[in-house]
């Protein structure tokens, strides 16, 4: 599925009526797992329906809002609360924000759920073996040579998320499937709540 097609979702799931209030989607998972790919493609069909979206992307806001950040555990949890931070204020405006962040760590997770109490948290779960030979931007090799240093999965930890909303699968499930999934609790808990 490319990233403008429309995902399949029954009537009930879809809705008919928009979206009450913001809501913030946080995609967690490994570089490589497909974060950016399922905001894309959520991102297309919402905005496809007249919501106001906007992606908070961790390899796009580096170039800029954290372009003073690394890598490192206190860098990596300041990046966090700040990108939370956004997410809220654009939440105040109504805005559906979908946040692809690795957030490695059980307890920068927690500091972005300090932040955003009602965040959506999706686990993007590819094995590290398998992003790793997806390796789309040559950082595992890079990494594996000793040239990254505190790259997450090799160098640098990865908690497992504990309890997440949804775990989407990006191994096996195309990436209509995940994207289906994610529209459809992100649809229910923003009409219902
Ligand atoms: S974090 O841990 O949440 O602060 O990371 P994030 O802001 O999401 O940035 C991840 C993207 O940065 C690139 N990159 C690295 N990732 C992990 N570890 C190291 N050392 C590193 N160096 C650069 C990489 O492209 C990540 O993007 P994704 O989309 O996850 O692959
Ligand atoms: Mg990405």
């Amino acid at each position: 599925m490319s990233c403008n097609d429309t995902p399949d979702l029954t009537p009930e799931q879809a809705g008919d009526g928009k979206m009450k209030k913001g809501k913030v989607v946080w995609m967690t998972g490994l570089s490589g797992s497909g974060k950016t790919t399922l905001c894309r493609a959520a991102s297309a069909f919402l905005r496809a329906r007249g919501e106001q979206v906007q992606i908070l992307d961790g390899d796009e806001l580096r170039k800029g809002l954290s372009s003073d950040l690394c890598f490192s555990i206190a860098d990596r949890m300041e990046n966090i609360r700040r990108t939370a931070e956004l997410a809220k204020m654009l939440c105040a405006h109504e805005t559906t924000v979908l946040v692809a962040m690795i957030c490695p760590t059980d307890d920068m997770r927690s500091l972005m759920r300090s932040v955003l109490p009602d965040v959506i948290e999706v686990f993007v779960n590819a094995p590290l073996a398998v992003c790793e030979s997806r390796d789309p931007k040559g950082l595992y090799r890079r990494a594996r040579e000793g040239a990254i240093k505190e790259f997450t999965g090799i160098s640098s930890p990865f908690d497992i998320p504990r309890q997440p909303h949804l775990v989407c699968h990006t191994n096996v499930e195309t990436v209509q499937e995940s994207t289906a999934k994610i529209l459809a609790f992100l649809l229910d808990t923003a009409t219902t709540a």
